[in-house]
């Protein structure tokens, strides 16, 4: 979710949402909360008490005062795993869903295109390893660039995870799968937030900033609101069984 819109459309509509899909779980990646660039303690309680059942983060993670010592003591906002040793918070959060099965979601981050402190592929076997030996249901989020790490991220975890949800792009991808050994991949999710913009910020503000390669503050845009996201389906013991692209004007 982007910006006070995205937020707003969070706000207003997850609860009803989460009934009409008929949710047990809802993850929201929350690290374009404030302002469009990182989030604040106050926003991740917000989205908490909004019914997310846990906020994944990204490459933003840091960008406002005060989320680190929140993060070091939140078992449910999330930052990238591997975004080094010294970083407070935690990867994996494992929460139960309403149905009663534990759910273990990992965070992620991809390593082309962005500066990420650890490979996420020095990482993800162990951290797999751990996430399902603590829940049988495994969703990971790959905060990540390119389309091709996305997919290879997921077709290297197939059969091992119930889902791999790419975000960061802002971007809905056409290629929500279930893949041979039942593990539901989409490249991107989407964004729910402003969509008349580039990716969130203001069009002229971004076209500006690449036109002139001056500095420019980025602002959020407003309209277009869109929900975005995804909806899986898995079975009680992890193996996803569909999955489904949620696109919704506002
Ligand atoms: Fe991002």
């Amino acid at each position: 979710m982007f910006g006070v819109a995205g937020r707003r459309a969070v706000e207003e509509r997850l609860p009803a949402l989460r009934e009409q899909v008929g949710a047990d779980l809802a993850i929201v990646n929350g690290e374009n909360a404030a302002d469009g660039a990182g989030i604040t303690p106050k926003l991740a309680d917000r989205l908490l008490a909004a019914g997310a059942d846990v906020v994944t983060l990204g490459n933003h993670t840091y960008r406002r005062e005060g989320i680190g010592p929140y993060l070091a003591r939140s078992e449910r906002v999330i930052r990238p795993a591997n975004q080094g040793r010294e970083t407070p918070g935690s990867g994996l959060a494992v929460v139960e869903a309403r149905n009663g099965v534990r759910v273990a979601v990992l965070d992620l981050l991809g390593a082309l295109f962005l500066d990420t402190a650890v490979s996420p592929w020095e990482v993800v076997d162990g951290l797999v390893e751990e996430a399902r030996a603590a829940a049988p249901v495994v969703v990971v989020d790959f905060h990540a660039e390119a389309t091709s790490e996305k997919v290879a991220l997921a077709t290297w975890l197939d059969g091992r995870v119930t889902a791999v949800i790419g975000t960061h792009t802002h971007v809905q991808t056409n290629d929500a799968r279930v893949l041979r050994g039942g593990t539901a991949a989409v490249t991107d999710a989407g964004m729910t937030g402003p969509h008349d913009s580039v990716i969130g910020v203001k069009a002229e503000l971004a076209i500006r900033r690449m036109r002139t390669r001056q500095p420019v503050r980025f602002e959020p845009a407003e309209g277009g609101v869109r929900i975005e996201g995804v909806v899986v389906a898995c079975s009680d013991d992890g193996r996803a069984t569909g999955i489904e692209l949620l696109r919704l004007e506002l």
